[in-house]
């Protein structure tokens, strides 16, 4: 890492259009926060910036739907997001906005050089248009069928659900999504970057020069750049957004993504005035935190866009994480499945690490993962509360109780094998945790941090000072301890330094432990330094590693527990709490089907013949009885009367209907499919439904019909 002496970390500006869950805080926040965090301990000089993103469709779709302006919006959202991270301790040296007039102008400024310099194309062009809103669309208003993963949900600038950046043009089906209506085309005039020609550079930057990304960022590169790159409009036609600086270019703004990460340079601006030396300098390391679906903006536009305006450095990193979700399912903000930030924090008050450590425990930084309630309690309760805090609360209640509440000598003289083992882990712990968290894998960083404090559980229970101390105590008074008859008065001085040495070396764990996961767990580590008396500067890394931390002698406070059960109450709360917002969302939209918001239909299936229809066997079904499937969250057990038999059919529809709801409602089922195992349970057939928008409804006949019906 020498070659860099100073670091500016960035990470992805969120769009102020509605307030962050956790996905967002796994996926970039956190471990930027945990990169920064410890370069900071490091004493390196860095800055870290990020902002709200308020520009552009996402805001414009917002206001619509809230039924006020872009700017309350962006007000409304900045101050709510920039809570959040505070709260969770998100370190920023600053929080600004792209809205800031210093931001307008850095864009317009970069936007100029650019076109003076002759590096833009410009072209007339033919654009979607809505011709009942009467105005053209963005991107974003274009809703149409992925040609990647037959999502039908896709805009026209990416799809969401693969993450392969899109063009409206590719879309199958392109329709408004503001009235539905199909598009026609209109001209308009808009100025292009050539990214092909960028493309050598470009090759060059990241496949030949950075081999050492993360798989999933570099092999995302790699096919954008085997795929060839084209010309992309750095402008749009809106009236929200930064005006492009030139005379001809009445409602036009700039693109975005052209102006967003710009977005960094004018945080920095407004940060330091020293901002040049962290954006210009060739000795700066500039590091992008990013969500996966934030990858080809950070890797291949913007760093194309530094290289041609000239006098930037490049990135030397970008390391995106994948996706998480949320007990099974896509985090899905219409459909308000998420935990979100601001609720976490007011249900679990002064629990900002609890959150902390299972994000970075389970981060998705090779592949999309899970998070689960119940797994946020095990880690909690198992390696939380059973191993770190079990052993610091040990360390502190033994040292009070055996040691007169002070940090007793260490005695080499009566040191063991053990002893010097367990020194010795001081200084790999210290090694591993930095390996890994300089090359980004904060995950096996974090559980260097766990494996250290078990390390610290094992000895303190191999030496078990308890025991020696109350053979100690029946010695003193003249007697011998029954169960330890080996011990004698001359063993006095042995048994008082060998708990000494136990408990010193147990609390110099506990202070490496403090600036071990102080980048991870910053509440918890300075929760530590209180109790052992020592003042922030303690958590430098350069302290990392060392068994000098605590003098012989010094007083302690007396111990705080630093963490509490999470009680399964909590959990069953959280898990009704999401399906709760869930169905919220779903009778919303049920309500007042937002225009925004709906879905395609989707394209037609090729063509099949009549036999191939009527080798299917419909009928109408009653369904009996209906129930939950235990621990799976999507499925409903049902009973469905066929008039011939009564079918059991697995359904995964737990997420749309109460169970209690649906008994008696007629129902169309697939009868002579081939029946398979769900979780444990034969599913004899398949319901019919339709779907809405993400809303299902059951096909059934207009009129209730006598069981086992059938349906041709
Ligand atoms: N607002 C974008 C998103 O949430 C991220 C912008 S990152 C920046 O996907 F670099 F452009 F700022
Ligand atoms: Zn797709």
């Amino acid at each position: 890492m020498a070659k860099f002496n100073r670091y500016l970390i960035t990470a992805a500006l969120p769009y102020a259009n509605g307030p962050v869950h956790i996905g967002h805080l796994a996926g970039c926040y956190l471990p930027a926060d945990i990169y920064v965090r410890y370069l900071r301990a490091k004493k390196a000089d860095v800055k870290f910036v990020c902002g709200t993103d308020e520009h552009g469709v996402p805001i414009t779709i917002k206001a619509m739907k809230e039924g006020v302006s872009p700017q309350d919006v962006v007000d409304k959202y900045h101050k709510i997001i920039g809570d959040s991270f505070a709260a969770m301790g998100i370190s920023f040296d600053i929080f600004a906005r792209t809205s800031d007039p210093v931001h307008h102008k850095t864009s317009q400024d970069f936007f100029l050089k650019m076109y003076n310099d002759g590096l833009f194309e410009e072209k007339e062009s033919e654009q979607y248009f809505d011709p009942e809103k009467e105005m053209f669309l963005a991107d974003r208003y274009i809703v149409g069928t992925c040609p990647n993963c037959g999502n039908d949900k896709a805009y026209g600038d990416q799809c969401e659900r693969c993450g392969r950046t899109l063009s409206p043009d590719e879309l199958i089906n392109p329709h408004s999504a503001l009235s539905n209506a199909p598009l026609v085309k209109k001209k308009t005039k808009h100025w292009y970057m050539p990214l092909q020609n960028y493309e050598p550079w470009l090759k060059e930057y990241i496949i030949d020069g950075h081999k050492e990304w993360k798989n999933n960022v570099y092999g995302q590169c790699k096919s954008w750049l085997d795929s060839g790159l084209q010309s992309r409009a750095m402008t749009r036609d809106s009236n929200w957004g930064i005006k492009v600086p030139l005379p001809d270019a009445e409602g036009k703004v700039l693109y975005v993504w052209f102006d967003a990460p710009i977005g960094y340079i004018s945080a920095t601006k407004q940060l330091t005035e020293n901002w040049a030396d962290y954006w210009c300098k060739d000795d700066t390391k500039l590091v992008h935190f990013i969500g996966k679906d934030n990858i080809v903006f950070h890797c291949i536009i913007f760093p194309a866009m530094l290289k041609a305006h000239g006098d930037f450095v490049v990135p030397d990193n970008v390391p995106a994480n994948e996706f998480l979700n949320i007990e099974g399912e896509k985090v899905s903000t219409s459909r308000n499945w998420a935990v979100w930030v601001n609720d976490y924090i007011q249900d679990f008050p002064d629990q900002q690490d609890v959150l902390r450590y299972v994000l970075c425990a389970t981060a998705p930084e090779t592949k999309d993962n899970d998070f689960t309630w119940k797994d946020f309690q095990d880690r909690n309760n198992s390696e939380l509360v059973a191993v770190f805090g079990n052993f610091v609360n040990r360390a502190m209640v033994l040292m009070h109780k055996l040691c007169g509440g002070k940090v007793p000598a260490l005695h080499p003289e009566f040191m063991n094998d053990g002893d010097k083992d367990i020194l010795k882990e001081f200084g790999l712990a210290k090694e591993k945790i930095e390996n890994s968290i300089e090359t980004y894998r904060f995950r096996e960083a974090l559980s260097e941090v766990i494996e250290f404090a078990r390390k610290g559980n094992q000895y303190l229970q191999k030496n078990e000072p308890w025991i020696l101390a109350s053979v100690l105590e029946k010695l003193k008074a003249g007697e011998q301890h029954p169960k330890y008859p080996q011990y004698e008065e001359k063993d006095i001085a042995f048994l008082q330094a060998r708990i000494d040495i136990c408990l010193h070396i147990s609390l110099q764990m506990t202070a490496n432990l403090a600036i071990f996961s102080h980048p991870f767990l910053p509440f918890t580590a300075k929760r530590i330094c209180h109790m052992l008396k020592v003042v922030d500067r303690m958590l430098e890394w350069d302290n990392a590693g060392s068994d000098k931390l605590l003098s012989v002698g010094y007083t302690l406070r007396p111990p705080e527990l630093l963490f509490k059960q999470v009680e399964n109450e909590q959990v069953t709360a959280q898990i009704e709490k999401l399906h709760a917002g869930l169905k919220q969302a779903m009778d919303a939209a049920a309500a007042n089907a937002p225009a925004v918001e709906e879905a395609p239909v989707a394209p037609p299936k090729p063509e099949i013949q009549y036999d191939d229809f009527a080798k299917l066997d419909l009928r109408v079904g009653t369904i009996l009885q209906a129930e939950k499937v235990a621990k799976a969250d999507k499925l409903l057990k049902l009973l469905v009367d066929i008039g011939t038999e009564q079918r059991t059919v697995v359904s995964g529809i737990a997420m749309h209907f109460n169970p209690e709801d649906i008994v008696g409602k007629q129902v169309t089922l697939v009868a002579n499919l081939a029946p398979r195992k769900m979780r444990g349970i034969e599913s004899q057939g398949m319901i019919l439904m339709a779907e809405d928008n993400g809303k299902l409804i059951f096909v059934n006949p207009a009129e209730a019909v006598k069981p086992g019906s059938g349906v041709s």
